[in-house]
């Protein structure tokens, strides 16, 4: 309710179509970034200097600048299996590249990507102050990702990466409670593309099985298993792999690595 209050206020002020935009939330007065109420669909805005609620009713400076060329907007889910180090090289090639980013992380997903990469989830930690990203709560289920009839958070894309087995069955099972799950169950039913980068080994067979329900309705499936044949010479290099991979999946063009044959 106080975004769509903010963002008609900020509308009528700068009246002007463009195609995105630059946000970035000042952090000092945020204790968690999870927090932060997402802000997309801002069309119609150039610079903006300003404050906007937070979900605890709080007011938080907040700088919109810089009108860039976006595209998206694409979901990054973050849950609690481990390689988490995918999704900060995701999102900042992502928002590095022009792309809005709308990210959320489940309780557990947080936690450990803060512990594996050793960045704090918050927006300015994550890019870098480059690019357009939005973090959402997976506690709020009133977000505009939410629904497949929501004008505002409309999304063609979404990826979960990486996928713990937990999230991976609540989904097949499509009897999830929180955010990331009902982004998911929202693009198979609107048909729109899922990837899923499920880690953990060994599987067992409902594992398996939630994999192949999954795929059979429409996700692609896509595990966290790097090749060699590319003669990886880093750890970077093989995160690259993998991201390229996902990219590939997404339908976004990128050279993160030489392919076979080149
Ligand atoms: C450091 C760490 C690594 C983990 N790695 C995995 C993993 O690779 N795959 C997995 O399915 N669960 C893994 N887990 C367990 C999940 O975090 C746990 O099942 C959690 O409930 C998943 O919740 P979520 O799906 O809501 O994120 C890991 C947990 C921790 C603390």
């Amino acid at each position: 309710m106080y975004t769509t209050m903010y963002g008609l206020f900020a509308f009528l002020i700068f009246p002007q179509k463009q195609s995105g935009l630059f946000l970035e939330y000042i952090h000092s007065s945020q204790k968690n970034a999870t927090d932060a109420y997402g802000i997309t669909g801002f069309e119609g805005l150039t610079s903006f200097y300003g404050f906007m609620y937070h979900s605890q009713k709080r007011l938080l400076p907040l700088i919109i600048d810089k009108t860039i060329q976006t595209k998206g907007p694409i979901v990054v889910a973050i849950t609690g299996a481990s390689g988490s180090v995918y999704a900060l090289t995701l999102i900042r090639w992502l928002a590095g590249n022009g792309y809005q980013v709308d990210a959320i992380a489940s309780e557990t997903g947080k936690k450990v990507f803060e512990y594996e990469t050793g960045t704090k989830f918050t927006v300015r930690a994550i890019t870098n102050g480059k690019g357009l990203l939005t973090i959402h709560d997976n506690n709020n289920l009133f977000s505009s990702l939410s629904s497949g009839s929501s004008k505002q958070g409309k999304f063609s894309k979404v990826v979960i990466v990486p996928c713990s087995m937990g999230t991976l069955g609540r989904i097949a099972a499509a009897s999830g409670s929180k955010l990331i799950e009902r982004v998911a169950d929202v693009a198979l039913k609107e048909r729109r593309r899922l990837v899923i980068v499920p880690r953990e080994t060994p599987l067992h067979s409902l594992h398996l099985k939630n994999m192949l329900e999954l795929s059979s309705a429409g996700a692609v499936i896509l595990p966290a298993m790097p090749g060699f044949y590319q003669k990886p010479g880093s750890v970077n290099d093989i995160i690259n792999f993998m991201v390229s991979k996902i990219l590939d999946a997404l339908d976004i063009p990128n050279e993160m690595y030489t392919r076979w044959g080149n």
